[in-house]
């Protein structure tokens, strides 16, 4: 039965980098992958037509759609839209709730031939690969009440960081089982010295735990697991934590791979439908440039292909594919040294293209 794919190009560099995941996404249905592809309006691009960062024909196509590819939203000539709800983050955010996509997996796996690149010594990173599993639909980036409003003469603005146990159960679930398949350590990530939410958190991880007897579980509060990340990154394996410490810290995790342009995600609902997405944003600084890099995109399709298609002997041939190009020593300007070769962003997807014929 074909299947359907849904590409959400986006904004700024989301287009550039799409595009050259879709020719590996095309080369893979040259190969005989049975998927049909399609392309809607998200985030900027969509409220510049539509006037709805996620249009109604959008959400339906993404709705039926088996797995979603999407580059990325947002940028300065959205930011003075005055209603939040018409921010280009929102047809983002919008997706994830509508779409149930509460499991987001994000990998920080340094690619060998890049320990040079990243920020820190190469002996603290070499050989690093962390999952980080963020809870995507809830906590405060979701919760209510929310606004800003007068109060007693001055604007307020608030929050609110919330989160059910069987929230937190699912996500617990889902992390756990990842770390059934990987290392066996999972290390929860709250503010339980703080936050109540994080107290039930923590509390309901460690009911959890009996029930995976072969997963070692500890706890971190997010302050420190920030610090041993940028200190001795390659003692985690499984973080399992909320949106928003999930946010922040995916974003530290991926700078130790060299560059936030190498990370992919994934975000899963409970029927395994997945959206996927690089972890970097729309970077409208070098939007047009040719010049972003695509890898985090094309390695998105991987994910695609492994979590919602069950095809991982293509997704492992594009990962080869990358890890070609890379040891032949290609390198977008995010990821470029003395010694390597600069490429374009349709250099590099043409590269891995090559690379994906012949590995
Ligand atoms: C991410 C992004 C989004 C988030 C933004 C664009 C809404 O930073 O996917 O990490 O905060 O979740
Ligand atoms: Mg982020």
């Amino acid at each position: 039965m074909s299947r359907n794919i849904l590409v959400l190009p986006g904004d700024g560099i989301g287009p550039e980098i799409t595009r050259e995941a879709v020719k590996i996404l095309d080369a893979c249905r040259q190969d005989g992958l049975d998927v049909t592809v399609e392309e809607a309006l998200v985030g900027g691009a969509a409220y510049d037509t539509h006037g709805e960062p996620l249009p109604e024909v959008t959400l339906a196509a993404a709705k039926s759609a088996d797995a979603i590819l999407l580059g990325a939203v947002g940028g300065p000539k959205w930011d003075k839209i005055e209603d939040l709800s018409k921010r280009p983050e929102k047809g983002l955010l919008g997706l994830r709730k509508h779409l149930g996509l509460f499991g987001n997996l994000r990998p920080a796996v340094l690619y060998p031939q890049l320990a040079e690149a990243s920020s820190l010594k190469p002996e603290v990173v070499s050989g690093l690969d962390i999952m980080i599993v963020r809870e995507l639909t809830g906590g405060i980036y979701f919760g209510q009440p929310r606004g800003i409003e007068k109060r007693g003469g001055e604007r307020v603005g608030f929050n609110t960081y919330v989160y059910s146990e069987s929230e937190i159960e699912r996500i617990g679930r889902v992390a756990f089982e990842m770390a059934q398949k990987r290392g066996r350590r999972l290390c929860s990530v709250d503010k339980a010295n703080v936050l109540e939410v994080t107290i039930l958190w923590r509390e309901v991880m460690d009911r959890l735990a009996p029930e995976y007897p072969d997963v070692e579980l500890s706890h971190m509060y997010v302050d420190n697991a920030a610090m041993q990340l940028v200190r001795a990154p390659k003692q985690f394996d499984v973080i399992v934590t909320g949106n928003m410490f999930g946010d922040i810290l995916s974003d530290a995790a991926a700078m130790l791979t060299g560059s936030i342009g190498m990370l992919p995600s994934a975000s899963l609902n409970e029927s395994g439908q997945g959206m996927y997405e690089p972890c970097h944003g729309s970077a409208p600084d070098i939007a047009g440039k040719n010049m972003a890099n695509p890898l985090a995109t094309i390695l998105s399709v991987a994910m695609m292909l492994r979590y919602s298609l069950d095809e991982s002997e293509l997704a492992s041939r594009i990962e080869r594919a990358v890890g070609r190009v890379l040891d032949d020593g290609l390198r977008t300007a995010d990821i470029a040294y003395a010694g390597t070769r600069q490429v374009s962003t349709q250099e590099m997807g043409d590269a891995v293209l090559d690379a994906f014929h012949h590995v």
